[in-house]
């Protein structure tokens, strides 16, 4: 696997693996990769010839500076990680390469509708930051196919707007989450767990499949979140927000739904965690 820094480089080196017929797969992160990341390179590469990854902090959608200083940056653990994962093209620019304008004076990308509420309400600016990124991503890689994880289930619903909106011409393609042996969705975050914490931390998916059982059952939807809220704090998180909506549109509205999607996020110490899982409702008469 080769790493290159800068856009010029990279636009060769694509550029070269296209001519000589090759399909181009693209798997953005941020780095401090774990298997959840390495199960978007595995499909990428079962998909596509030449799969290029990218490790970019990005700082325009971190909304709290300090959980920006703070986010784990592995280059080295990383590269070996995908040259394990035969990745052909790891893409690591620094923030002047990305923004060579500077943060404030770069053109951004806002995606209306799917971007506000849950952690858009919760990261001002977050998704913008994405959006944005991702875009210039795109533009930089021109892949054929890019693939983003469930995990982040309203990033992808951001990222398939944007990309029906703008005419992108790139396939979105989207990989299970990975999990820990207990039910923790594999995160960067998981990393700021203490021990102690890290026992505590599969009660967030623990809450969401309880969540899932009751609606199936048909208990009603305010009544079961209100009371799994109280059951993720009494289990040790502070929850930011429990939700259910409408699994295709993200849409609040379930009146005319029968997939749902359960979406939570909560603190646990220093960490703030997410995560979500996808119902199908029964029909009422089967
Ligand atoms: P990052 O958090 O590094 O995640 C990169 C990709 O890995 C995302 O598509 C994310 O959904 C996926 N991923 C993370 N944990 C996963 C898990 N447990 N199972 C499956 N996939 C998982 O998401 C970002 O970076 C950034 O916002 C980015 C899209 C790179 C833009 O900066």
């Amino acid at each position: 696997m080769i790493t290159l820094h800068t856009v010029s480089d990279l636009r060769a080196a694509v550029k070269a693996a296209r001519l000589s017929g090759k399909s181009i797969g693209f798997v953005p992160t941020m780095g401090n990769l774990h298997a959840g990341h390495i199960s978007l390179v595995d499909q990428a590469k079962k998909e596509c010839d030449f799969v290029v990854a990218s490790i970019f902090v990005n700082p325009l959608q971190f909304n709290d500076k300090s959980d920006l200083s703070r986010y784990p940056r592995t280059l080295p653990d990383d590269q070996v990680r995908l040259t394990a994962a035969n990745c052909d093209l790891l893409f690591a620019p620094d923030v002047d390469e990305m923004y060579p304008v500077g943060q404030d004076n770069q053109s951004t990308v806002s995606v209306p509708g799917v971007s506000t509420g849950l952690c858009g309400g919760s990261r001002p600016g977050h998704f913008d930051g994405v959006a944005t990124v991702v875009t210039k991503l795109f533009n930089q890689v021109l892949p054929d196919r890019a693939f983003f994880g469930e995990k982040d289930f309203q990033q992808v619903a951001v990222i398939r707007k944007m990309v029906e909106d703008l005419c992108q011409p790139v396939a979105i393609v989207t990989v299970p989450t990975a999990r820990d042996h207990d039910g923790l969705a594999l995160s960067s975050r998981n990393g700021y767990l203490t021990t102690e914490e890290r026992a505590l931390a599969p009660g967030l998916y623990l809450t969401l499949t309880e969540i899932g059982a009751s609606v199936q059952a048909g208990e009603p939807v305010s009544q079961v979140l209100s009371d799994a809220t109280e059951r993720l704090n009494q289990r040790g998180f502070r929850t930011d927000y429990l939700e259910i909506r409408d699994a295709r549109t993200l849409s609040e509205d379930l009146s005319d739904t029968s997939e749902l999607v359960i979406l939570g996020a909560a603190f646990l110490g220093k960490a703030r965690l997410i995560d979500n899982i996808v119902v199908t409702l029964k029909r009422r008469n089967d």
